[in-house]
């Protein structure tokens, strides 16, 4: 993996993909631009939808040549958390909201040599991650109420993103963004200080395997849009 940067990274979720071939989708994304490739895990309690497992994420795995952002919607989570490392995330990403002790499932995961990332629902505040600032890489902030893709952006959150960029200050901690990005929407948050942008229905759409280059340019599009609202904050 890469040393941190701040730089706008495209992610992805392969929730918007071909279940039956996420094989060639994801290489099929990689070689079209993505930076990361994200993967939703949902367990139809803590959300109301149910993807797969850590054996589909290992599997996953071996398509992938970057980085696998893995998105734990599941709770409990301690008890998995090995098994989604051992499938080799580089980021395993646990919710704020999926437990009373995040403080130990942040130390969990990094125990077992991945990445630490905490989410938060629409709901949650920044604050809530003021004390786990030393135990995570990776803060990701849900701009739709997780569960399912090709849901509508919650522009409330542009301004959680602003405060979480204070807080952050000079520490090495991704921003990443998930639900309801487009060409539209990735200005407003790449503005407010994200650099890691999920993106489902609005890379996917229109496009397939066969026609890969519709998945290049839907990511080059959000990429684009994204970039230009970061040097307008710049200048
Ligand atoms: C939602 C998932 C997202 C989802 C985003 O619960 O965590 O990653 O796939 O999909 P879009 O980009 O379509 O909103
Ligand atoms: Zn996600």
């Amino acid at each position: 993996m890469n040393a941190f940067d701040r730089s706008i990274k495209i992610a992805p979720s392969i929730l918007s993909a071909d279940f039956a071939n996420f094989g060639a989708e994801c290489r099929a994304i990689e070689a079209q631009g993505a930076d990361w490739v994200h993967v939703d895990v949902m367990d139809g309690h803590f959300v109301p939808n149910i993807t797969f497992g850590p054996s589909t994420c290992a599997a996953i795995r071996k398509h992938i040549r970057g980085v696998m952002d893995v998105h734990l919607m599941i709770a409990p989570v301690d008890p998995y958390i090995e098994a989604f490392v051992k499938s080799g995330a580089d980021f395993v990403t646990v919710h704020a909201e999926a437990g009373a002790h995040l403080d130990r499932s942040l130390q969990l995961v990094r125990s077992f040599g991945a990445k630490a990332g905490v989410s938060l629902n629409p709901s949650t505040p920044a604050s809530a991650i003021e004390f786990v600032l030393d135990r995570i890489d990776l803060v990701l902030v849900m701009t739709v109420n997780p569960g399912f893709g090709g849901q509508s952006f919650i522009a409330s959150q542009v301004d959680k993103v602003r405060q979480l960029r204070a807080m952050i200050g000079a520490r090495p901690i991704h921003i990443e963004i998930d639900g309801g990005i487009t060409p539209e929407t990735a200005p407003l948050v790449a503005a407010a200080g994200a650099d890691v942008l999920v993106a489902g229905s609005a890379v996917f759409k229109g496009g397939s395997v066969e026609t890969p280059e519709v998945y290049g340019r839907n990511i080059a599009a959000i990429r684009a849009a994204a970039e230009a609202a970061r040097m307008s904050v710049a200048a």
